[in-house]
């Protein structure tokens, strides 16, 4: 299992100390929420943040795209230092294309679900992405309560990923805490991310080690 903070609810006036924090309560990838006011209401960050990120960290940067027509930033974003591209298959008329464009460009695929979308919409690009995000959480801001039917869509897509023999990641976005996370799990699972969970809880290493005392992975 790999647990991806998202910097979305961390102190931007100390980026580099919260992602140095980050490393050493011993997160596994930095979750990138870069939001465009289109697809999303919101307005986050850009490339210029992710290369300013990629200098204060080794931990691989995952950047999740909440932006319409992602295709036309995949360059900036793998200049910036992207270790994982993920782009939502709503916000896009060639999604294919996309994912093509992110692995040429030598960053990992992702390929990213809302709530209402089902899990059909990504079937016949599967064998193409090295991650399926899982949206558990309507797009846009931080700090919203999980949505139980997402569970149903996890194992969905884990059973989708065994038919196609694909060894993608299956990473969970909205809600995750260390009281739901075993439930994510379950349900598939193996990639989650975290934003209020781990940044409001004050102690981030201890967090981290709760949350994968819950998957099993550690006994505390
Ligand atoms: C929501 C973002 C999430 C969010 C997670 O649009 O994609 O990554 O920041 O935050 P929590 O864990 O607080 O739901
Ligand atoms: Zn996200």
């Amino acid at each position: 299992m790999k647990i991806s903070p998202s910097i979305l609810s961390a102190d931007f006036s100390r980026l580099g100390e919260e992602l140095r924090a980050l490393e050493e309560a011993g997160a596994d990838y930095v979750h990138v929420d870069v939001m465009d006011g289109r697809f999303v209401s919101n307005i986050t960050i850009g490339p210029f943040i992710v290369e300013a990120a990629k200098r204060a960290t080794a931990l691989p940067l995952d950047v999740h795209l909440m932006i319409e027509e992602p295709e036309r930033y995949i360059s900036e974003f793998a200049s910036a230092g992207a270790s994982i591209i993920t782009v939502h298959a709503e916000a896009t008329r060639h999604l294919h294309g996309v994912l093509q464009d992110i692995k040429k460009a030598g960053v990992r695929a992702g390929v990213s679900i809302n709530p209402a979308t089902p899990v059909s919409a990504i079937i016949d690009i599967l064998g193409d992405v090295d991650l399926v995000l899982v949206m558990s959480v309507n797009p846009g801001f931080s700090g919203q309560s999980f949505i139980p039917s997402s569970l149903a869509k996890l194992r969905q897509v884990r059973a989708a990923l065994d038919a196609c023999s694909s060894n993608a990641e299956l990473e969970v976005d909205g809600g995750i805490k260390t009281a739901n996370i075993k439930e994510a799990a379950d349900a598939g699972a193996d990639v989650f991310v975290s934003g209020s969970g781990i940044f409001s809880s004050g102690d981030y290493k201890k967090t981290i080690t709760e949350m994968r005392a819950r998957v099993g992975e550690l006994a505390i």
